[in-house]
């Protein structure tokens, strides 16, 4: 059985004290809630001082980006190491955001999800289509491609603590998420294609489905065999909208 894992992502979004406040509050909002892995990828600057207040929570720390090298003349950049130092378990990588916005390209993104696994860290890696995509009935092709540049430096086909996140582009921050049908088809040719590396990483990698999810629509996506949770940015942002995402999935596996 794989756990339910539901991962917070600001953006850019948050302060310091706002996000020390967020995170003050949750637990209150989840009594009771057990086994469902509750991860928060807050911005760079929050992390170290956030690593010592989830140690109470339920919450476990994520980051949403990260450079590949260890260290180095890469102005700018953080590490992996860095992140690891700080108690960070999780980090974004290739999402649609940064793929578009920030010129990110598969083999870079390669680099990223290599790197994370070999220092620890669980990579969430995105794959998604756009509208053009999805309208030109490329869905699978796109996955397909994004998926096998991603993990093509995987040594001995091993993907460790990979998480993949279907993020169909055109669900995200638009209020109109995937139908299920959709997301489910999504997330099945996903494990379809963990299958091709091996089949212990089809039945351990949690896949998620990312994309205008709320707490009305999440038991929509977590009902379907292939996702194991989801990636959620604007219903993230306030903890009781965050924690009733959480509620109701934790409602709907106890049955
Ligand atoms: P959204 O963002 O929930 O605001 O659509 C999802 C994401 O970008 O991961």
């Amino acid at each position: 059985m794989r756990q339910p894992l539901i991962v917070a992502n600001w953006k850019m979004s948050k302060g310091l004290e706002e996000a020390k406040d967020y995170v003050r509050r949750f637990p209150g909002e989840v009594t009771g809630v057990s086994g469902i892995e509750m991860v928060v990828c807050a911005p760079f600057i929050a992390l170290a001082v956030l690593s010592k207040m989830v140690q109470q929570t339920p919450l476990v720390l994520g980051a949403q980006n990260m450079y590949w090298e260890r260290e180095g003349a890469f102005t700018g950049e953080i590490s992996p190491l860095m992140l690891r130092e700080v108690g960070v378990r999780y980090v974004i990588v290739g999402h649609s955001e940064r793929r578009n916005l920030f010129g990110e390209s598969d083999s870079l993104i390669a680099k990223k999800v290599a790197s994370a696994l070999e220092y620890g860290l669980a990579p969430i890696l995105c794959v998604g289509e756009d509208l053009r995509q999805r309208e030109a009935g490329q869905t699978k092709e796109v996955l397909q491609r994004q998926f096998f540049a991603a993990l093509e430096r995987l040594e001995n086909e091993q993907p460790g603590r990979l998480v993949v996140a279907y993020e169909p582009v055109w669900a995200i921050g638009t209020g109109k998420a995937a139908s299920a049908e959709d997301a489910a088809s999504a997330a099945g040719f996903v494990r379809s294609l963990l299958k091709e590396i091996g089949s212990a990483a089809a039945q351990k990698t949690r896949v998620l489905y990312g994309g205008s999810v709320n707490a009305d629509n999440i038991g929509d996506f977590t009902s379907c065999e292939d996702i194991d949770g989801a990636l959620v940015g604007g219903s993230s942002l306030k903890e009781k909208e965050f924690a009733a995402i959480v509620r109701s999935v934790y409602e709907e596996r106890r049955g």
